[in-house]
């Protein structure tokens, strides 16, 4: 099957050409090109997402970008030579997966009537085509099928072992515990298989990656903040100031992030002549050890097999180390997509819209700024 995503919930136009194959149990995914548009330099005089703003950039950039997609659709991986030729053609679309939430209505709205678009015209060459709305949350969860990587459970070096360009999800071990981390979500998921899952826990304030967004602006650092703080933390003590650890004990698996970066502006208010470096390193350990050791203790109490993370914040090393090495000193395998594929791209959108037609779950084609999992 092959497969157009479209993604605008945000600050970032995607859009993605994938291969995929296979049921539920083995789907195979392999991404013949991924192309996003950033916005960042519009926003950031802003300090952050203007929504208008971002309506207008999407509904600029996605005929440009689709134009780009077709004019020269040359292959990721150099092997599948096939791929460049007339096999990717827009007319040799199967389905076309375009977010429709949660995110900015405004600029959800662009990439759904942009697919609308679309489909009425390939349909003409396709009358097979089908149009299916996909959950941005399922994308980031679904993420690493995007893989060539798995860190398996007792690898004889500890270490990754290499796999193919695709991953087939018979090579994982179930339930997994899934962490999603973004700017607007941090959900804690238990998952019995690809397409049976629970939500265990989420955010009760801030989401992690708002949290970075806002410790970056008490900062003084440009946006977006997380990787601003992580380039800062990196030359910074972590163990200099002992932020608190927000719900760590907390019996459930929610979260909150709001009182952590309210600690980080009382500490600047009254040490102001603290390193920014070692508020940065400390802040970022805080919030890594929250995120470790909940999803770490839902792993052991629910006998996960395998540990997955996604979203914008599983772009952070710092946390990205933690966890691998948690899972694997527990003895599951750990999971996550290349760096690529953590902040927003159509990609991962393509992914669970092939799941989402695997399960035959179908999205009412309206935009939905609250969508949850
Ligand atoms: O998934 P994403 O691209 O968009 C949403 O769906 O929200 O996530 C964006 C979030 C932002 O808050 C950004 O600051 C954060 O991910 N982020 C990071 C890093 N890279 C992106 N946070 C910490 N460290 C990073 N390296
Ligand atoms: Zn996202």
């Amino acid at each position: 099957m092959k497969i157009l995503a479209i993604e605008t919930s945000c600050d970032e136009t995607g859009l993605a050409l994938l291969e995929a194959e296979g049921g539920l149990r083995a789907p195979r995914v392999r991404v013949v090109k991924n192309i996003v548009a950033s916005q960042i330099a519009i926003h950031a005089p802003f300090g952050g997402v203007v929504p208008g703003l971002a309506k207008r950039e999407h509904i600029k950039n996605l005929p440009i970008l689709y134009q780009n997609m077709f004019a020269n659709s040359k292959s990721e991986t150099p092997r599948s030579k096939r791929n460049q030729n007339s096999k990717f053609k827009s007319s040799k679309i199967d389905l076309l997966a375009v977010t429709v939430g949660p995110g900015l209505e405004p600029a959800l709205w662009t990439g759904i009537e942009f697919a609308k678009q679309m489909y009425r015209q390939l349909k003409t060459q396709n009358p097979q085509l089908k149009l299916i709305g996909v959950n941005h949350l399922e994308g980031h969860l679904y993420s690493f099928l995007l893989t060539n990587k798995l860190l398996r459970q007792k690898s004889a070096k500890g270490g990754y072992s290499g796999g193919p360009a695709t991953m087939r999800q018979s090579a994982l071990g179930w339930p997994a515990i899934a962490l999603i981390v973004s700017g607007g979500h941090t959900i804690l998921i238990k998952m019995n298989s690809l397409s049976r899952w629970e939500k265990l826990g989420e955010t009760r304030d801030d989401a992690v990656g708002e949290a970075f967004d806002k410790v970056a602006r008490i900062l003084g650092l440009p946006y977006p903040g997380g990787p601003e703080v992580e380039r800062l933390a990196a030359k910074g003590n972590p163990n200099a100031i002992p932020f608190p650890r927000p719900m760590l004990h907390h019996k459930g698996y929610d979260f909150s992030f709001s009182g952590l970066k309210t600690a980080v502006r009382y500490h600047l208010r009254d040490h102001p002549l603290t390193p920014r470096e070692d508020v940065a390193a400390s802040f970022q350990a805080a919030a890594v050890e929250v995120l470790v050791e909940k999803t770490m203790r839902a792993a052991r109490e629910h006998r996960a097999r395998t540990v997955l993370l996604s979203g914008g914040v599983a772009a952070n090393r710092a946390l990205r180390t933690a966890l691998s090495r948690a899972a694997r000193r527990y003895g599951a395998a750990f999971s996550t997509a290349p760096l690529e594929y953590h902040t927003d791209n159509a990609a991962m959108i393509g992914v669970a819209g092939y799941l989402a037609f695997l399960r035959k779950k179908r999205l009412p084609l309206r935009a939905n700024g609250i969508l949850s999992v």
